[in-house]
């Protein structure tokens, strides 16, 4: 059976006091409980805290990510963080394509390509997030637009190249809402997500690509959104800053 996938987004949230105590406390819980048997469990810290979180967590299968990466190699980019630099420190890990990046920071696929082709050459794996507006989804769009969101960036590269990716479907309309997508809503999507990497590089792909939902999962709705079918976990932002109901979502 596949691994489910829990991934915290804590986003520009936890100063470095919060974060190394929520790190400590989560890792002697997770110890003590064994609850990270057959899970991955992938935090993602704001930057400066990137290294210390790495070195808490170093000897557990436990991961940390990134949240962003430029799409240079290096240069002068002030205030830019490189895939390079991440890799220097032993992480493994990034998040692209957040809508949250794709908003206020601009983000198009463009620069989202091109944050993907050298993640991929210093062998981070790419937490890559798709979703569509509340807009498009009433105007019926949501397909069209993940389908093209998807079709400019990660279908550009080799099919050797996707066993680095996990797929984060997260409607916008949904993310720090309080209003999730339905189950059903989200399963479609995700069903609708694997027939396109069914369609563009065949069965194995399809089957092993992991598709997780994000957009206000809870303590109380993760297990429902991780019963369906072609949910392979979540990508969690507000639930995932409170250790208790962080450690519920894992153990749903
Ligand atoms: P919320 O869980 O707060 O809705 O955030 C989801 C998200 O954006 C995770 O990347």
């Amino acid at each position: 059976m596949k691994k489910k996938i829990i991934i915290a987004n804590w986003k520009m949230n936890h100063d470095f006091h919060k974060t190394t105590s929520f790190l400590r406390n989560f890792l002697k819980i997770v110890l003590e409980k064994k609850i990270n048997h057959n899970k991955e469990i992938i935090i993602a810290p704001s930057f400066p805290f990137l290294h210390i979180s790495n070195q808490i967590l170093q000897g557990t299968n436990l991961k940390i990510a990134a949240q962003n990466i430029h799409q240079m190699k290096n240069g002068s980019y002030t205030g830019e963080v490189s895939a390079s630099m991440l890799k220097s420190i032993g992480i493994s890990q990034v998040i692209l394509g957040h809508s949250e990046r794709r908003k206020f920071f601009l983000e198009n696929n463009d620069i989202l390509l091109k944050k993907i082709k050298i993640a991929l050459k210093y062998g981070l794996h790419i937490i890559l997030c798709v979703g569509e507006t509340g807009f498009e989804r009433n105007q019926n769009q949501q397909f069209n637009v993940i389908k093209n969101q998807l079709v400019e960036t990660v279908f550009n590269c080799s099919a050797d190249d996707i066993i680095f990716f996990h797929i984060a479907y997260e409607p916008v309309w949904a993310i720090g809402t309080g209003k999730n997508a339905t189950y059903k809503q989200a399963q479609t999507m995700h069903e609708y997500i694997r027939s396109l990497f069914l369609n563009k590089y065949g069965k194995n792909i399809s089957n092993e690509i992991s598709i997780l939902y994000g957009g206000s999962i809870s303590n109380l709705n993760a297990r429902n959104f991780f019963l369906q079918k072609d949910i392979d976990g979540g990508l969690v932002g507000n639930c995932s800053l409170e250790l208790d109901k962080f450690l519920e979502i894992i153990q749903s």
